[in-house]
């Protein structure tokens, strides 16, 4: 999506340090913005970068009234939270009609994972290991969204997430930082496709800019205090694959970084993201995050916080009316440039003329395509398909999943099993409640005539049905509004008594089989270890139902894979695979070394781990040569076999970690991955291929490059894999 043009680096050497040109980029449109420029007054300038909500839908604390009258003052350049064809244009006509120079709207909307057809939580898509699905489903959304008079996703979150506490983890694609990439690219390009001038396409925004995911104790909007290497090295990386592939927006984060909150960030707004980076789309601040200076402390009052945010960077202000209040003042007594304000104007307008919205400004408002093009058969479809490689089996004892016709009696129990709403999961837009399939329904529907399906919802009277049952299963978890922004846990074992239910209905000696929805890992060994069969179903959305029952009744072999590490306990946390070593690694007969004395270090399940219908075997890999210099290309090759009796599909999973470095490196770190279908005994051969950059990182000096050396490879089926073999890098 991007071609090359300078070279542009600040004093670090970078990766991927030449400035990017978007295909977005248009000459011609920069001097259309030129003379808009010349003839804007000031007011209407600040109205440009001023972004208030509609009173449609609430997505933070405040409201404001008389968005309409600033729309018709020209003093409002862009709303969020108001959708459908019709409404938009009527605000669209007010912005045309009723202004003086007719700048079109902007309309914004936290399309996260589907407008209306709901797609799996991010972080359940992300479990697919699926980038051709990711982008699917952006795609999907964006064009649902561009249908119902949206130009603008708040999404991809790209947050690196390694606190399962953390409410918002549902929202990115776990806790690393390949995966991450992987994940952020896809959604980038199914949201803005090639063209956006394609009126079923939408901008995207990579955020939050940046590493809102390491607020202390997992709790949302706290604190965080991390090194320069940690943020260049972890959790900066998936915003430049966003940028990289053309994302037309950045979003700033609540929290503050190293002191500074990230929306008076010089160093992340204008260093990083303009000066070493190049991006040229905007930078819109977080719900208030302007007006939220003032209790972080670093500002006096709205006049001083909007100031940090201007002069940091910001382009537009998301709901607090900081700008709206005080920049034109302040731009009159020259405590801000003109010409900053010029600036971040120009970029705004580049993006509405990017969309086309000077050519037509109600190529969004379309009626008819909102009609032809949301919750459609094949949308739903697309829904189905992606909610089931979600899908993660945990455990299987006995091969007692797939359920069959001969399965019998199938009891259904528990408090999701016919919840509608709680199978969107958090943020989920325009999704309803009454389209989705719940478990019960997608059941139903799959047993026809074979077994039979008693739904008993009370658990007391369950106990008493588990009698006459063959087979149990249990649809357990969170609800919806557990995980999502505002909703930290301390506690991330199974809410209420849902545990104690496993256990009783474990003790009748029926088979157990937990369908577990969730936005975050869950601390369960009680749940683990009473189970017989456990699937990870996240919140798989509007097709939740059907997804299932394609998986349950063996339709479909579940083949995703953990994006996060789930805990054995939550005291363990924060826990992710792509730790340090320690000068201490534990040796379980030695005291002083790293452990706990009342929990093992192990996780319950690890990284990357997953299960399937049938099992595979990976051998021994191999490197052409064991030696690379920096230009080469090291090519890791490896044989799987598919070695039980149905078809499946595995995820061939490299990490590579450096022995010894100028700073310590992670014990892995995963670098490649390739699903490989395999039908029943057949074997392939899969060869995966690292480059100088995998094995690069931000070393002593912080300049950021390889060191030559030796490298362990790994390969396997999940981050714990012991199948190795060495790489030395000349
Ligand atoms: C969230 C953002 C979201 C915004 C607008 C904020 O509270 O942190 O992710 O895009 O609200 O709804």
């Amino acid at each position: 999506m991007t071609r090359l043009l300078t070279i542009c680096i600040g004093l670090l050497a970078l990766p991927l340090a030449a400035q990017q040109v978007p295909d977005w980029y248009n000459a011609g449109h920069e001097r259309r913005i030129d003379s808009l420029l010349s003839i804007m007054t000031l007011e209407e300038k600040v109205g440009q970068m001023t972004l208030f909500t509609s009173d449609w839908d609430v997505t933070g604390p405040t409201i404001r009234e008389g968005y309409q009258d600033d729309i018709k003052t020209g003093r409002l350049g862009a709303i969020f939270n108001a959708h459908t064809a019709g409404y938009n244009r009527d605000l669209q006509r007010m912005a045309v009609e009723d202004t003086r120079l007719g700048i079109p709207l902007l309309f914004g909307y936290d399309v996260i994972h589907g407008y209306r057809t709901i797609f799996p939580i991010p972080l359940g898509e992300a479990a697919s290991w699926n980038a051709e699905a990711a982008e699917e489903s952006a795609r999907i959304a964006g064009r649902e969204s561009a249908a119902a008079g949206l130009h603008w996703t708040f999404a991809p979150m790209v947050d690196i997430a390694r606190d399962p506490r953390w409410g918002r983890v549902m929202e990115g694609a776990g806790e690393d930082v390949y995966l991450g990439k992987v994940m952020a690219e896809a959604r980038v390009k199914g949201f803005q496709g090639d063209d956006l001038t394609d009126p079923l396409t939408i901008l995207a925004c990579a955020k939050h800019f940046a590493a809102y995911g390491a607020a202390q104790a997992g709790r949302d909007y706290h604190t965080v205090d991390i090194s320069e290497r940690v943020l260049r090295d972890i959790y900066l990386p998936p915003f430049r694959a966003a940028l990289d592939a053309g994302v037309a927006t950045f979003m700033t984060s609540f929290n503050e970084l190293d002191g500074v909150p990230a929306t008076g960030n010089k160093h992340l707004l204008t260093e990083i993201l303009r000066d070493q980076w190049g991006f040229m789309g905007f930078v819109v601040t977080d719900y208030t995050s302007i007006n939220e200076m003032i209790p972080h402390g670093v500002a006096a009052d709205e006049a001083e916080a909007g100031l940090l945010a201007v002069q940091a960077g910001v382009d537009m202000d998301m709901q607090g009316a900081v700008f709206y209040d005080h920049l034109a003042e302040q731009v009159e007594s020259g405590e801000v440039a003109m010409s900053q304000v010029n600036e971040a104007v120009r970029r705004i307008l580049r993006m509405k003329y990017a969309l086309g919205l000077f050519d037509d400004p109600y190529r969004y408002s379309d009626t008819t395509r909102q009609s032809q093009n949301i919750l459609t058969d094949a949308n739903r479809e697309a829904a189905r398909r992606i909610a089931r490689e979600s899908f993660v089996l945990l455990k299987n004892d006995d091969n007692i999943l797939p359920l069959s016709p001969g399965s019998g009696r199938i009891l259904l129990t528990g408090q999701l099993a016919d919840s509608q709403e709680d199978m969107l999961g958090a943020w989920h837009g325009d999704g309803r409640a009454a389209d989705v399939i719940t478990l019960l329904t997608g059941m139903e529907e799959a047993v026809g005539d074979g077994a039979q399906v008693n739904y008993v919802p009370d658990m007391q009277e369950a106990i008493r049905a588990a009698r006459r049952a063959d087979v149990i299963v249990v649809a357990t978890g969170e609800d919806w509004e557990m995980s999502g922004e505002a909703a930290s846990r301390a506690d991330i074992g199974l809410p209420g008594e849902q545990e104690a239910m496993i256990r009783a209905l474990a003790a009748t000696g029926k088979p157990v089989v937990v369908v577990l929805f969730n936005g975050r890992p869950l601390a369960f060994p009680g749940v683990d270890s009473a189970a017989t069969a456990i699937l990870e179903a996240w919140f798989p959305g509007t097709e939740a139902g059907h997804a299932l029952a394609d998986v349950l009744f063996g339709d479909h072999n579940p083949g995703g894979r953990l994006p996060m590490t789930f805990p054995r306990s939550v005291g363990q946390v924060p826990i992710f695979y792509s730790m340090k070593n320690t000068g201490r690694p534990m040796d379980p007969n030695n005291k002083y070394t790293s452990k706990y004395l009342d929990e093992s270090n192990d996780p319950l399940y690890p990284f990357g781990y997953g299960l399937s219908y049938t099992t595979f075997e990976y051998g021994a890999p191999s490197l052409e040569a064991g030696t690379m210099t920096r230009n080469d290309t090291a090519r890791v090759t490896v044989e799987v076999s598919n070695t039980g009796s149905v078809d499946g599909t595995t995820v061939v999973q490299l990490y590579v970690q450096d022995v010894v470095g100028s700073v310590t490196r992670p014990v892995r770190e995963l670098k490649a991955f390739r699903r490989v279908a395999l039908a029943a005994g057949e074997g392939q051969t899969v060869t995966l291929e690292l480059t100088e950059d995998d094995l690069s990182f931000y070393r002593r000096d912080m300049t950021y490059g390889s060191e030559p050396g030796k490298f362990m490879i790994y390969v396997g089926g999940d981050a714990r894999t012991s199948n190795s073999i060495s790489l030395t890098l000349e």
